[in-house]
């Protein structure tokens, strides 16, 4: 029987996010590999975005804890502030927010400069600008398409959800920790440590046509360093990424397997496959 296609709103929403690239359709494979660890690992995300298989994991005890990194600033000061007692004053902000067009265009045009400020300005883009993507270019308020109306602008903010969301996740701040820094650092400077489970899921970047660049402030990555770091993890890793020839010679190239999960693309709605990369994928099952 082939593999199923899982689809994001199959799953519970634990993100404050709503990614773009995010990996929510993926959660039901990653439960599959968490679960063959003997015991709940100690969950890595070291290209982060919208984290919601880490926050799944660790929500649905798959993982002991999580560790979630990112290099772009407005993303990580997101995380951080989630986790600490600033958490109560951004879903206040987030509750109290009327997300009408010229309150969300007065957000976004702002500079905060402390963190509760800027990580609800991200909040605000990321809802309500063109796809959530957060490159600084998209400023785009999206009343377009189906979204016509002040009150399609308010349902996508979506302010009480916004709210319980952030509230949820400080109730758990002692099992996350955030890093704001580079990927591959974090995966050479850990590289020796036992208990882990590397989830890697970086920008799709590594082919110029790869939607990374569009999707991502923070794209370019050194993509040989990389598959080579992740190939001296000590600890399990997996990396989910674009089928393409570039990222199967890159995965050969540091002697990594690859397998291949069904996914439904957000944009085109087509059915394609994204490549599973792992030393040992047997917990995927047959084809
Ligand atoms: C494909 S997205 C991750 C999506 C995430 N798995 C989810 O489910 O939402 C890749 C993320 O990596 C971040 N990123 C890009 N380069 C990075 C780097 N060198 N180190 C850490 N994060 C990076 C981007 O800002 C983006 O948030």
């Amino acid at each position: 029987m082939p593999r199923p296609v899982y689809f994001t709103n199959q799953f519970p929403v634990y993100s404050p996010f709503q990614y773009p690239g995010g990996k929510t359709w993926f959660i039901h494979w990653a439960f599959k590999w968490l679960d063959s660890f003997a015991s709940p690992p100690h969950i890595v995300e070291p290209f982060a975005g919208g984290g919601s298989t880490s926050l799944a994991a660790v929500f649905n005890g798959r993982a002991s804890h999580a560790t979630l990194v990112e290099l772009d600033p407005q993303v990580a000061v997101v995380w951080r502030v989630v986790f600490s007692d600033r958490a109560e004053q951004l879903a206040r902000m987030c509750y109290t927010f009327n997300a009408t067009r010229d309150n969300a265009e007065a957000v976004i045009a702002s500079s905060p400069t402390d963190d509760v400020g800027r990580a609800f300005r991200t909040i605000v883009r990321n809802r309500l600008c063109f796809a959530g993507i957060l490159v600084h270019s998209n400023t785009t308020i999206r009343l377009t398409g189906k979204n016509k109306s002040p009150a399609d602008l308010r349902k996508l903010f979506n302010a009480p959800e916004r709210a319980r969301i952030i509230k949820t996740l400080y109730t758990a701040r002692d099992r996350f920790t955030v890093v704001e820094g580079d990927a591959i650092a974090e995966l050479e400077r850990r590289r020796d440590e036992k208990g882990l489970a590397w989830f890697i899921d970086p920008p799709y970047s590594a082919d110029k046509s790869g939607a990374g660049s569009k999707l991502y402030e923070y794209h370019a990555i050194d993509h040989a360093r990389l598959f080579s770091a992740m190939a001296r993890l000590r600890s399990p890793a997996i990396m989910t990424y674009d089928d393409s020839p570039t990222v199967l010679a890159l995965s050969a190239g540091a002697g990594l397997g690859v397998d291949r999960v069904p996914m439904r693309t957000a944009a085109t709605k087509e059915i394609k496959n994204e490549l599973v990369i792992g030393r040992d994928l047997r917990w995927l099952g047959p084809a």
